[in-house]
């Protein structure tokens, strides 16, 4: 959405996946000054969003209000104090009947919701799909059911930041970029690397709850969904591949790294749901990564492209899982290579020159750009504090056509 928003993809805190319903004032504001005294504010992470379960209804001329035992103070006064820390404030409904957690819902009530939003001074929506009333189904009705809410939030004169949150369904990657600074590209996204139970994304039927752990999705079922769309990201339009797990105690060390860097190379919206008041070594270091950072908000904006991936029986019988590439351009004529072990042992990897260093010529084929390059490791350096980007492999070199290198972040399974 061309709104002079989201230029990178945005960065910030969310309620939901460690308060879920038992968010209120206090633990907001706890989280607030956290993200400024860790210093996450100034690494860029700028808004603090109230998930679902912060209201208590309508009054009597429709507007929305607050749970007064969550927010005393209401959430105008909320945003000024968020506001006077240097952050930014984010807000939360459905475009249905009610949220996912029944709360109302802003179907019908688009203008009047953004209107009192941005009275209280609210800089972000996040718009999930619950109670649509069936206004699905086919891109059209998606896309006219948010398109309402995203010309409500147009009329207000407010600049608030647009997210939609309809996990993938009617291709939001093809109706949305016009419409919304980012949108979802999957069901939820469990605290856990890989399930090979999970159902992603759940289908509602009778007797079966999608809220439950069972039907939300992996770290691995998201990325496998999200990799075929990452050409339509944009500047100011990203998929979004669902809130960071980091530091929420389901994902190893290694695992939250390979989770954090494929989000930062795919350009989806780093937003982090981890208590802040706990943040323990490992996670700062993790979400605090300025080299892996600066890839989520490189300039040119451009999401890296999964180029091969592998089940390692196929390749070995070291093991089980699978490995991936991912490469893409950065801004000054860097190009990014992620190399993903999601297999259950330690492995080097190859990649063919090509593979990495490329671009369309003319003939639509990929053709090997440079043959000289300086490689860093965005991790090796940082998780034991030297300076970060230093050269771990030397050049790589054209002469034998491969590269050679231990997973950026490699996320090294057991299974049981
Ligand atoms: C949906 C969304 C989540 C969260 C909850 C709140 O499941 O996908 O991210 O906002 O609703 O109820």
């Amino acid at each position: 959405l061309d709104n002079g928003l989201a230029i990178t993809p945005q960065m910030g805190w969310d309620t939901w996946n460690s308060f879920a319903c038992s968010l209120n004032e206090t633990v907001i504001l706890d989280a607030a000054k956290k993200i400024v005294s860790l210093g996450f504010r100034d690494l860029g992470y700028e808004y603090v969003v109230l998930d679902d379960c912060w209201s208590a209804g309508r009054n009597s001329s429709g507007y929305l209000v607050p749970n007064k035992e969550k927010f005393p103070n209401g959430i105008s006064d909320l945003a000024d104090k968020i506001h006077a820390s240097g952050l930014k404030i984010g807000i939360y409904s459905s475009a249905g009947t009610m949220t996912c957690a029944r709360y109302a819902g802003s179907l019908g009530y688009e203008e009047k919701d953004a209107a009192v939003w941005a009275s209280w001074g609210i800089d972000y929506l996040k718009y999930d799909n619950c109670y649509n009333q069936g206004e699905e189904g086919t891109p059209k009705l998606s896309f006219d059911r948010y398109n309402k809410m995203g010309k409500a939030l147009n009329v207000t004169g407010r600049p608030i930041l647009y997210s939609l949150c309809n996990w993938g369904v009617d291709g939001p990657w093809n109706f949305a970029p016009t419409i919304a600074n980012s949108w979802r590209t999957s069901g939820d996204l469990s605290n856990v690397w890989d399930r090979e139970d999970v159902n992603c994304p759940c289908q509602e039927k009778e007797g079966i709850d999608c809220k439950l752990p069972g039907y939300h999705c992996s770290v691995m079922n998201v990325l496998n969904k999200a990799v075929y769309y990452p050409s339509k990201a944009i500047p100011g339009a990203w998929n979004d591949l669902d809130m960071l797990q980091v530091g929420n105690g389901g994902l190893t060390d290694e695992e939250a790294k390979a989770h954090f860097s494929l989000r930062a190379a795919l350009k989806s919206p780093p937003l982090m749901t981890n208590v802040m008041t706990k943040t323990d070594a490992p996670t700062l270091s993790i979400l605090q990564n300025t080299a892996v950072l600066a890839v989520s908000q490189d300039p040119l904006g451009s999401s890296a492209n999964r180029i091969w991936r592998y089940y390692v029986d196929d390749v070995d019988s070291n093991g089980k899982g699978e490995i991936q590439l991912f490469s893409g351009p950065l801004s000054g004529g860097d190009q990014l290579a992620l190399f993903l072990n999601a297999g259950s042992e330690d492995r080097n990897m190859n990649a063919s020159l090509v593979d990495i260093f490329w671009e369309d010529g003319a003939d639509g084929t990929a053709q090997q750009i440079g043959y000289s390059w300086d490689i860093h490791d965005l991790w090796a350096n940082r998780m034991s504090n030297e300076t970060a980007n230093a050269i771990i492999n030397g050049m790589a070199s054209g002469s034998n056509g491969t590269m050679n290198m231990t997973a950026m972040g490699g996320a090294r399974k057991v299974y049981s």
